[in-house]
């Protein structure tokens, strides 16, 4: 990889991700899967993990036909030995870990009087033990790579709230602080710690708890002052941009990208 990145003569921004290696949770479908392409066309290599192996093995093809390499490591993120686990094997793939996107979650909406622990247990082991112990365990070879980088995703629902959302929503809201919390405490390793908290992105998520799909997605559009929902590669650029060199100064960040979703109404 290039030691830090530059603008050549054309004012074209090189974000030198070639030959880094990046883990990529939740990379079978919607915003990860686009992650991973857009990693791959920058020509690193993607560890790829998930729960489907048919579908991290489709974007595995994806990656390599953009032009990069990959490799797909299946694992249920809720289970307390996947974080290691999926670190290790994406140590023997590549020997080593630049980037570390925490990128697979759950979505599950429900009143209070329908929760039980087993189902909040889950949701939050998914969508914040699992990100918290998968940088547990790459810090250690993140600490000696070149980009040092952490991107989490989080959520618009970590900050509106929204009727049904109460554990996803805490959740998120837990992954923000986390980011801010060991960006401090990560810094002296000059790891850098970031977050995307994407509005309504057209992803399958959705199918997860709307009844009606097209009626969620009307819903959805009317909350966006921009007007639209969002494409995953609109997400995949921001993770891009943040994994990179390109912004080597910045951590400790919580950025919105939801077409101004949480402005606040007048
Ligand atoms: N789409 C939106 O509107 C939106 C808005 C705000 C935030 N987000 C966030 O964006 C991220 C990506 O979601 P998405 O919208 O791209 O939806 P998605 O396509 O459903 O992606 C979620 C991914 O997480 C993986 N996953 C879920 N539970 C898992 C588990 N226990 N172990 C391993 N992997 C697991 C899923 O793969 P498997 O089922 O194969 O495991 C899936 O690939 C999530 O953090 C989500 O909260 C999305």
């Amino acid at each position: 990889m290039p030691a830090a990145t530059s603008t050549g003569a054309s004012g074209v921004i090189d974000l030198a991700l070639a030959g880094a290696a990046v883990v990529v949770t939740g990379a079978g479908s919607g915003i990860g899967a686009a992650t991973a392409r857009l990693l791959g066309a920058a020509g690193a290599s993607v560890a790829l993990a998930g729960r489907r192996e048919a579908l991290l093995q489709q974007t595995a093809e994806a990656v390599v036909k953009a032009g990069g390499r990959a490799v797909t490591i299946p694992a249920d993120l809720a289970d307390p030995a996947s974080p290691g686990r999926v670190i290790a094997s994406a140590m023997a793939a590549f020997g080593r870990i630049d980037g570390l996107v925490n990128n697979a979650a759950m979505c599950q909406h429900r009143p209070l009087a329908e929760w039980d622990t087993a189902g909040f247990d889950e949701q939050l082991a998914t969508n914040i033990r699992a990100p918290y112990f998968l940088i547990q365990a790459a810090r250690p070879a993140l600490r000696e790579s070149r980009l040092k980088s952490v991107v989490n995703i989080s959520s618009s629902s970590g900050t509106l709230r929204q009727s049904g959302q109460s554990v996803y929503g805490m959740t998120k809201c837990a992954l923000d602080y986390l980011t801010q919390s060991l960006a401090g405490e990560l810094a002296p390793d000059r790891i850098r710690v970031n977050c995307i908290a994407p509005g309504p992105v057209d992803t399958p998520i959705h199918a997860t708890w709307a009844d009606d799909l097209d009626e969620a997605y009307r819903w959805l559009e009317s909350q966006v002052p921009l007007g639209r929902i969002g494409d995953p590669a609109d997400l995949a650029r921001w993770v891009a941009l943040l994994l990179s060199p390109v912004s080597s100064f910045l951590t400790g960040v919580v950025l919105p990208v939801d077409g101004g979703q949480v402005i606040p109404r007048a």
